[in-house]
């Protein structure tokens, strides 16, 4: 391959045995997802810039540093969408659904790019799991999606995972919380910060609570905590959806330093972290965005959601799940004039749900059992001269080795027959 063509950095191709992964977190999310009624908008992934620049933050690093943006011919600016939340709400104001005065509820399967240092769980093209709830501001919906949430990650079998909670306040308490924080952090020494929280508790300074660096954490170890400038109507709010929370039978720890990295978010803040992966690296993020909807020009609708990351989801669950993508068969057919037969064999069994390939060029048997191991076939079919003289076909079992032959008539009922006796 010309090595110009390189996949670019960041990027990821996925082939079987991961996709296999993703497409069981994309099943187990339909099926929790749908009792809950949430129906599924698939939105696009290119977008105005603007869209992004007034939702998430002009002063955020995902819109700051992080984002794919170009012109097009018109010379309007389009990014690809590094997050759902906006397109989402894009779409349901474009299609009237906020004269409706019914809940909507959403989920959104796909990919979301983001010009981040690739590592370990972290792509520049990612997938998210993403729901989104418009339409009331009652802490029973907090409290709804993150059971559903809880409900989804634990049916895909993830283990040992933390919930963390906090609560950003409305805009009139946390503008008070924002000025204590202000003075809290211009009173500690500037140059003892790393270089982003300097610019950071200037332009927003919310984001200098979840600094991972270890002398930042230090620093604002006894910074204020914004629970306690909550006003009434929020602290009524955070305290209903944890009560909620409790009577669901949820453990869950309350963050004081969780703030998001994405600046539309109000009330009502949560994560699903991690260690397993990295320090606390998290899986799962979300949280309440009353008004969201004004600030993209429509009426003042409220909203909860999160998104979880799919790569960060898959590296836990392929420590926990066996998911097998081991064909059952694949047919050796040594001779060319037996093709033809070994075709429409291969195509019934496919057909009545057998998965399975076959050899299309002739080849010695040796060849061709060195080619069913690599395929990794449970059993090796047989249909050499021997066996199309006498109408039969010989099964192989490919991990024991034992052979039996029979009549080609019974091959599908003695297949089925073996896979019940020897379950994966
Ligand atoms: P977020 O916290 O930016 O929130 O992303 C949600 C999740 O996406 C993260 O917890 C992480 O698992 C995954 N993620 C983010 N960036 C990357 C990356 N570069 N590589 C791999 N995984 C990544 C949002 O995007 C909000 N829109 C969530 C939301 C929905 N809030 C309300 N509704």
């Amino acid at each position: 391959m010309d090595p110009s063509f390189k996949r670019l950095k960041g990027f990821a191709d996925m082939f079987g045995e991961q996709s296999a992964v993703f497409a069981f977190l994309e099943t187990t999310a339909r099926t929790v997802f749908a009792n809950y009624e949430y129906e599924e908008l698939r939105a696009p992934i290119l977008e105005p810039t603007e869209l992004f620049r007034r939702s998430i933050g002009a002063v955020t690093d995902v819109v700051q540093k992080e984002m794919f943006t170009f012109e097009d011919v018109k010379g309007r600016s389009l990014s690809m969408r590094p997050e759902a939340t906006a397109g989402v709400l894009r779409a349901y104001l474009e299609a009237g659904r906020d004269k409706d005065s019914a809940i909507s509820r959403f989920f959104s399967i796909g990919p979301m790019f983001r010009r981040e240092r690739p590592q370990k769980g972290r792509l520049r093209q990612f997938h998210q799991i993403n729901c989104e709830c418009l339409g009331s501001d009652s802490p029973y919906i907090d409290a709804e999606l993150i059971c559903m949430l809880v409900e989804f990650l634990k049916r895909a079998g993830l283990k040992n995972l933390q919930l963390q909670l906090n609560s950003l306040g409305c805009r009139e308490c946390r503008g008070k919380y924002l000025e204590e924080l202000k003075k809290f952090l211009s009173s500690r020494d500037q140059d003892a910060f790393c270089e982003d929280c300097r610019t950071r508790s200037v332009s927003n300074p919310l984001r200098v609570l979840d600094c991972k660096q270890v002398n930042c954490r230090e620093l604002i170890a006894d910074a204020p905590r914004i629970l306690d400038y909550n006003c009434r109507a929020c602290e009524t709010h955070f305290a209903k959806t944890l009560e909620l929370l409790k009577l669901e039978g949820l453990n869950f720890r309350v963050n004081h330093n969780l703030v998001r990295g994405l600046d539309y978010y109000c009330r009502t803040t949560f994560e699903v972290v991690s260690d397993e992966i990295g320090a606390q690296t998290a899986v799962a993020g979300g949280g309440r965005y009353d008004g969201l909807t004004r600030q993209l020009g429509g009426g003042d609708i409220p909203g909860a959601g999160f998104a979880c990351g799919m790569e960060r989801l898959a590296l836990l669950a392929e420590k926990n799940l066996k998911i097998s993508a081991r064909p059952i068969f694949y047919l050796a057919c040594p001779d060319e004039e037996n093709m033809n037969r070994a075709f429409a064999i291969t195509q019934e069994l496919r057909k009545s749900g057998v998965t399975g390939a076959m050899n299309y060029k002739p080849a010695s048997f040796k060849k061709l059992m060195r080619e069913a191991a690599r395929n990794g076939a449970r059993y090796a079919l047989i249909l050499g001269a021997d066996e199309a003289t006498s109408a039969s076909i010989s099964i192989k079992d490919m991990d024991k080795g034992d052979q039996i032959s029979i009549s080609a008539r019974n091959l599908k009922e003695k297949l089925i027959e073996l896979l019940a006796k020897k379950p994966e």
